[in-house]
């Protein structure tokens, strides 16, 4: 598929990129326990394990104060995203979705839904997209998802799983609201990263980025091996059928003086033919729910 141009990459907190159109009610898929507002349910007041290990998103820094100057992250994820994500669907989930970032790409989608553990973020959707029939906000758990088997026909999961141990249950979630066929797609911090790499190879770093197993960089912030991504995919019955390595010109001299567009047209190719290496800090994987 052929990467759009750069123009069409609208600035990270554009309010109006989705057109507002007229979706059925039925054409949303049920959210059992979520409140018709995306509220949690009561159920939900004693938050499970993982909610509160990742309760830390109570207020708007990600969007106000992380993304202004990361143009070229924001860049590289949409590009992964549009090389690997059919362009046009049903009914499309973005799990750990946070203010709706990533929702201009979804503007073929027939019905979307944001799903957050944040309350300041999801209120930050919500205001977003008011009045956009086609989009829900719902609050939840990723390991819990609050919607039946196979209800979705695309599912998003972009800059959630960095913050898990522990992926595999997050994982086997997201394939289980897939229907049969349907495409996930899912990114990862990468363990095996180029710098990583070099490092060890120069002995300034005592872990291997080789061996298994994820690594704490941070306080909840892990890197993922992509051997063991690839594992936990397969455990949760999703077929890994494309990889996009991604944020490879990562360097302040670059990434900050060069234009957007050059550093686009460079960017776009170096993710699909160096995928089979993965050198990228993130790593993006295309991944089907078998059929049955
Ligand atoms: C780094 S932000 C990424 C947001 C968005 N995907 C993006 O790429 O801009 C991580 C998001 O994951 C959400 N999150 C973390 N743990 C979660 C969980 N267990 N269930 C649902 N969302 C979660 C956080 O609230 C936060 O909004």
């Amino acid at each position: 598929m052929p990467d759009r141009s750069l123009s069409n990459v609208p600035p990270v907190t554009s309010t109006a990129a989705v057109p507002d159109g007229a979706l059925p009610p039925a054409a949303l898929p049920a959210a059992p326990t979520a409140l018709p507002n995306g509220a949690l349910p009561p159920a939900a007041a004693t938050p499970p394990a993982s909610l509160r290990v990742l309760a830390e998103y109570p207020d708007l820094r990600y969007r106000d104060v992380f993304w202004p100057g990361r143009d070229y992250e924001d860049l590289c994820d949409r590009l992964a995203l549009r090389s690997l994500l059919r362009p046009a669907g049903e009914r499309l989930l973005d799990v750990g979705a946070g203010f709706g970032r990533l929702v201009d790409e979804y503007g073929g989608y027939r019905a979307v839904v944001l799903l957050d553990a944040s309350e300041a973020h999801l209120a930050a959707a919500r205001e977003r997209f008011a009045g956009v029939r086609r989009v829900a906000v719902v609050a939840g758990d990723a390991a819990h998802l609050p919607f039946p088997d196979a209800s979705f026909d695309a599912v998003v999961c972009v800059r959630m799983v960095h913050h898990l141990a522990d992926p595999p249950p997050v994982i086997a979630e997201l394939g289980r609201v897939l229907r049969p066929g349907g495409e996930l797609v899912l990114e990862f911090a990468n363990k095996r990263n180029l710098k990583a790499v070099l490092r060890f190879l120069a002995r300034r770093q005592a872990w291997s980025p080789f061996a298994p197993g994820s690594a704490a960089y941070r306080t909840a912030h892990f890197d993922h091996a992509p051997r063991d991504v690839r594992r936990w995919l397969r455990s949760a019955g999703l077929q890994v059928e494309a990889t996009r390595t991604a944020s490879l010109l990562r360097v302040p001299v670059l990434s900050r003086h060069l234009p957007l567009p050059v550093l686009a047209a460079v960017e776009s190719p170096l993710q699909r033919w160096l995928a089979a290496v993965t050198p990228g800090p993130s790593v993006f994987v295309r991944a089907r729910r078998r059929p049955g």
